[in-house]
């Protein structure tokens, strides 16, 4: 009963401990790369991105060009540097209408961006990169 007890105790006891230690390592990782956490995402912003952009722009994305190009999901892990080029990158090809693809919206014309959401990417993009140059 009491060997029972212990091998119960120490269980926990072992996995408390890993708990403690990987939680704090993914943290570190997590301030290593992205120390001052540079980007908020507002909701109406993450909306759009969401709708209209994630599906090709995303790690698991079956589009190798536009994996490399852009991945959303990657942004917040990105150098302030890398971050700012990303953000001048959305609001420039947003701006020039170069995205979503002219080949793509021709299939799926529904996945235009609106005036509004147009305009809530590029104000977005340019603020955000404004105030990480500051
Ligand atoms: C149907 C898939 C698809 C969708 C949807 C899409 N993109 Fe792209 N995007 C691509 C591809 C493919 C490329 C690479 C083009 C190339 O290399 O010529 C790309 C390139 C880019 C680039 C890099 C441009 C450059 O020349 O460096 C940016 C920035 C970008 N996309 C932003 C966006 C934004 C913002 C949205 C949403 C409004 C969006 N994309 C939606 C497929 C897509």
């Amino acid at each position: 009963m009491k060997n029972l007890f212990l091998t119960i105790f120490s269980l926990v006891f072992i996995a408390g401990i890993l708990t403690i230690t990987t939680g704090f390592k993914t943290e570190t990782v997590q301030k290593e790369v992205n120390p001052e956490n540079l980007l908020t995402i507002p909701d109406s912003v993450n909306k759009v991105l969401k709708d209209k952009c994630f599906d090709c722009h995303h790690s698991g994305s079956e589009s190798m060009k536009a994996k490399m190009k852009l991945k959303l999901d990657k942004l917040p892990t990105l150098s302030k540097r890398k971050l700012i080029s990303k953000l001048d990158g959305i609001a420039e090809s947003v701006e020039e209408k170069d995205m979503p693809p002219e080949k793509f919206l021709k299939k799926y014309p529904e996945h235009a961006l609106t005036d509004d959401e147009s305009k809530i990417l590029i104000d977005w993009a340019n603020n955000a990169a404004d105030e990480l140059m500051k």
